[in-house]
């Protein structure tokens, strides 16, 4: 069978799926090929999933130990790990039967399959059950995401040593957890673990966590919590083999500041990055050009090195993230329909859903500085919030960077309750190029955890309300320009 269209969208991850849903609705006869699930990575095997076991290990740990100081006395809170774990597969389910809909109300085909490039112009999709379609378009899209990179001698067999797909489908809560890698997965899964219950113990090749990715000041309170919540910390240690023990354990060796360290657990999960899919046997047949870090090179555009062929999402780069895959299937499916747009977002912002949430958006203090710029840095702490503190939920703060010249906001960088939901605003200030001003004088409701965005603009000018601020601190003019009357 030979089927002939305008665009075939390769691999149905939110990169994917979002782009042919858009193509279609631009109105281009639109197919998409996926091998194994609707939503890709995202929907089934990590964002989704890991929220889902993050919201219910949260609220355990609240019944657990934060109801009492509220006068509510939870008796014989207990988990039963095989019911939460089918209650995630649901909302995962939920979740891919929402896209496959959505696909369908558009008018996109979905071809099953494993998809290959026979020439730069057709696609052979071969099914599960070894049937052949042929596929013929204009353009194509490759979305075909990324996996997790395995190091020497921890080679993944999802029973002894886990990757985050085996982590996020463990069929009993692990006794103690060993994790090898302490950047996003690495903290997100032993976080909630731990919550529920198991021991964890993280060991990270660098010297702190997740700095690389989030400024210091919030990684340092998600480190204090996790460590008193028991959760055992290794900076500066580096994997080097492990054994399987009688009894079913494993034993990992690992080498810390010169010296060989043994510990005992029950398995392993190594979360030490991921790589893009651009060795698969899907691009054998096509010669298209790589960056150093082996992604699929493209322009603004996201065209490839092969003019009618574009990249979206893992494959394409950094930032390996659902929300910068989806604004790039959106910005080709608006490319192909002719419309002149190119990959122009100021800003990504990220993330870490531990527990307190990190969220980030543009420079850090330390970037700002480095390019150059004066910076302005103002910090509002959530305890001096008043719905946070009704929340029972007082730890970290809304740190601001703005530019010291004209008061352009530069980077916003939250630690605390729902920072994931609060970041979208500082998004949208860096955009639009807000300035300090813009924050500060727009009306936020009370009592809401919004006002620290407000509040740490009006602490970054040096006019505070709800913390005091050091005698002599300067105060900047507070003022906007008075629109002309009409
Ligand atoms: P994917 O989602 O990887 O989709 C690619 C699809 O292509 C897959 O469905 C695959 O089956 C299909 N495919 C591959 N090859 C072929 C072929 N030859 N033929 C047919 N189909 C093919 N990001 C966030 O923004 N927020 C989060 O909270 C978050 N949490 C995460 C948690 C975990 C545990 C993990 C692992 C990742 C998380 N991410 C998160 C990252 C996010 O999942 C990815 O950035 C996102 O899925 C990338 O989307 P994509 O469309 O590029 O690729
Ligand atoms: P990561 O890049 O976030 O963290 C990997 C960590 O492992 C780093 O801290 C690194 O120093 C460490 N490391 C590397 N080699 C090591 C070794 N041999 N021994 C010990 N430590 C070592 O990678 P992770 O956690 O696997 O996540 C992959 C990607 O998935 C993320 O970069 C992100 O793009 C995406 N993701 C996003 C999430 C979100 O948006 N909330 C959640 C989960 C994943």
């Amino acid at each position: 069978m030979l089927e002939s269209y305008d665009v075939i969208v390769i691999g149905a991850g939110p990169g994917g799926y979002v782009c042919a849903i858009r193509c279609a609705q631009n109105g281009l006869r639109t197919g998409i090929v996926e091998r194994e699930f609707l939503g890709g990575v995202c929907l089934n095997v990590g964002c989704i999933p890991s929220k889902a076991m993050i919201s219910a290990a949260h609220f355990f740990h609240r019944l657990k130990h934060d109801a009492s100081a509220m006068g509510i006395h939870v008796n014989g809170v207990s988990l039963e790990f095989s019911k939460l774990k089918e209650w995630k597969q649901s909302v995962c389910q939920r979740m891919s039967q929402g896209v496959s809909t959505l696909l369908k109300g558009n008018k996109v085909d979905v071809f099953w399959g494993d998809a290959q490039f026979t020439s730069d112009k057709e696609l052979k999709v071969v099914s599960s059950s070894k049937e052949t379609v042929v596929l013929k378009a204009k353009n194509f899209v490759i979305a075909t995401g990324s996996r997790p990179v395995s190091i020497p001698g921890f080679e993944y067999d999802e029973t002894h040593v886990l990757s985050s797909t085996g982590a996020l489908n463990l069929d009993q809560l692990p006794d103690h957890l060993l994790i090898i890698g302490g950047g996003y997965i690495g903290l997100e899964i032993g976080g909630y673990l731990a919550d529920l219950g198991s021991k964890i113990t993280v060991l990270e090749a660098g010297s702190s966590f997740l700095t690389s990715v989030v400024d210091p000041d919030c990684a340092q309170v998600v480190v204090k919590k996790m460590q008193k919540k028991g959760v055992t910390l290794i900076t500066e240690a580096l994997a080097k083999s492990y054994r399987k023990t009688k009894n079913g354990k494993v034993i990992l060796e690992y080498v810390h500041k010169n010296r060989t360290e043994q510990i005992e657990g029950d398995k392993i999960l190594v979360t030490v990055g991921r790589k893009p899919n651009t060795d698969a046997p899907l691009l054998k047949n096509l010669n298209l050009t790589r960056t150093e870090q082996g992604f699929i090179k493209t322009d603004p555009q996201r065209r490839t090195s092969i003019g009618h062929i574009f990249a979206i999402g893992d494959i394409a780069g950094q930032p390996m993230l659902a929300h910068k895959a989806s604004y790039e299937g959106i910005l080709v499916a608006d490319v192909l329909a002719g419309k002149n747009r190119v990959y122009d977002a100021k800003c990504v912002p990220s993330v870490v859903f531990t527990d307190p949430e990190i969220a980030s958006v543009g420079l850090t203090e330390t970037q700002a500085k480095s390019q150059g710029y004066p910076v302005l840095v103002g910090k509002f702490p959530f305890a001096a919030n008043g719905r946070a503190v009704s929340m029972m939920h007082t730890e970290g703060f809304v740190k601001m960077v703005a530019d010291q010249k004209n008061h352009v906001v530069l980077g916003v960088h939250i630690v605390g309750p729902e920072a994931s939901n609060l970041i979208s605003e500082a998004a949208l200030a860096i955009e639009m190029g807000a300035r300090l001003e813009d924050l500060a004088l727009t009306i936020h409701p009370h009592p809401t955890l919004g006002e620290t965005l407000m509040e740490a603009a009006e602490v970054t000018l040096g006019h505070g309300i709800h913390i005091l601020q050091p005698e002599g601190t300067k105060r900047s003019t507070m003022s906007r320009p008075i629109p002309e009357s009409p």
